[in-house]
């Protein structure tokens, strides 16, 4: 026994990988002389009642590859630091009281909190409060700023691409369009890269504005060419062309969305009299165990928060930059959410691909943005290439025809 504690705990919505931080700061704190306490049920178990174990290398065996969280959390309980999407709200003083008693009697050195925009806002409060914490990034959104990478974010997509891969062949099987959407909250990172890398036809992000007339006219130019078949990923917080969002008001708190990827199904067969289906795939993406990139990152994340501790970097929040692991202050990653770059290399590169956004007018060349800012002789190359390609493309069509 150690009479150096650190303390851990995982708040939030869960995802795969949590498990992986636990491990990695268990492991850490333990080669640097410090005991582990894991708090339960997110930030409930801090106080009134205190809820903690101590981790051991038993209950730390075996949870690498382990979806979910050994410690169990909580999703807007009693501490909520925000309401609705990022708007600040006090946590009471007695809990914020409550909770430096806790960490004094359990002679804390810091406490290593694991959530995404939410948990982290609280994470600040305590921070401001002077109770020592460290921040880890959480959410299959990908959605926080000052990281590259949330962990939990390549399991999500890696999941819903394993849902765009079967869809596929049942899709070409009966000549159907099916509309599958994907979880991301207000940001379109999952449905973007899952899209990518499933091969889909149409995108639809909340980070580019979409109409039913673009969408459909791609479903048709796909029929032209004989692909009977397409295949369209929708994020749940994406607008509908009217500017609304699907979803369900929740008092006091996010929006509960969903529900989009049936509206777009609907309007589609009312338009082209295709049948059209929908698939959500929910919770799925948020289970089971991590990738080996979320496993890697998030060992990586659990290791550097200890280091945080040890070098009395507290209110900061580890983060990845690659190849680098940094940290920045808690504050950064919480003040407004990061989106999708509608000009970024994944939507360009997307586009040059012909998947469709959606939008009422597809750029021409979608190199937007230069590689690097390049010089502008490599500019018009690679503009020449895509235009080679792109006739290349359309006489090999006509030909076929
Ligand atoms: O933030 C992660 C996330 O899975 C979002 O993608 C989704 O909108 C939300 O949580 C769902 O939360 P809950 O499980 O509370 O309904």
């Amino acid at each position: 026994m150690s009479d150096k504690r650190i303390g851990i705990l995982t708040s939030g919505g869960d995802c795969p990988g949590l498990n992986a931080v636990i491990r990695g700061a268990a492991k850490t704190a333990w080669r640097l002389g410090y005991d582990c306490i894991g708090f339960l049920k997110g930030y409930e178990g801090l106080y009134d009642p205190v809820q903690y174990v101590t981790l051991t290398r038993q209950n730390t065996s075996g949870i690498l590859n382990q979806g979910g969280t050994i410690l169990g959390s909580t999703n807007k309980g009693r501490f909520a630091a925000t309401v609705g999407v990022q708007h600040r709200q006090q946590i009471k003083s007695e809990l914020l009281e409550g909770v430096k008693a806790t960490v004094e009697q359990l002679n804390l050195h810091g406490l290593v909190c694991i959530g995404g925009d939410g948990s982290l806002a609280i994470a600040q409060q305590f921070h401001e409060f002077g109770i020592p914490v460290v921040g880890v990034p959480k959410t299959i959104d990908n959605d926080l700023m000052a990281t590259a990478f949330t962990f939990g974010f390549d399991s999500a997509v890696a999941c819903a691409t394993d849902a765009l891969d079967r869809l596929h062949t049942t899709a070409a099987s009966h000549e159907r369009t099916f509309v599958m959407e994907v979880m991301g909250r207000h940001a379109g990172w999952i449905a973007l890269h899952a899209g990518i890398a499933g091969g889909a036809d149409v995108i639809l992000i909340p980070e580019i504005p979409w109409t039913y007339d673009s969408v459909c006219r791609k479903i048709l130019e796909r029929e032209h060419r004989g692909k009977r078949f397409t295949l369209i990923v929708v994020a749940e917080g994406a607008s509908l062309p009217d500017g609304g969002m699907v979803g369900v008001e929740r008092d006091g708190a996010q929006a509960k969305l969903g529900g989009i990827g049936a509206i777009i199904a609907r309007e589609i067969e009312r338009r082209l009299l295709r049948e059209t289906r929908t698939v959500v795939l929910g919770h799925l993406q948020r289970g089971g165990a991590p990738t080996t990139f979320d496993r890697v990152l998030a060992t990586q994340y659990g290791a550097h928060a200890v280091r945080l501790i040890v070098e009395g970097r507290l209110g900061e929040m580890i983060c990845y930059r690659p190849p680098q692991m940094d940290s920045v202050p808690i504050c950064e990653a919480v003040n407004r959410i990061r989106e999708v770059d509608p000009d970024g290399a994944a939507v360009q590169a997307a586009r040059a691909l012909g998947i469709s956004f959606g939008d009422a007018d597809e750029p021409q060349s979608p190199f937007v943005v230069r590689i690097g800012e390049v010089s502008t002789a490599d500019d018009v190359a690679m503009d020449a290439a895509f235009a080679l390609e792109m006739a290349e493309a359309a006489a090999e069509e006509a030909l076929a025809e």
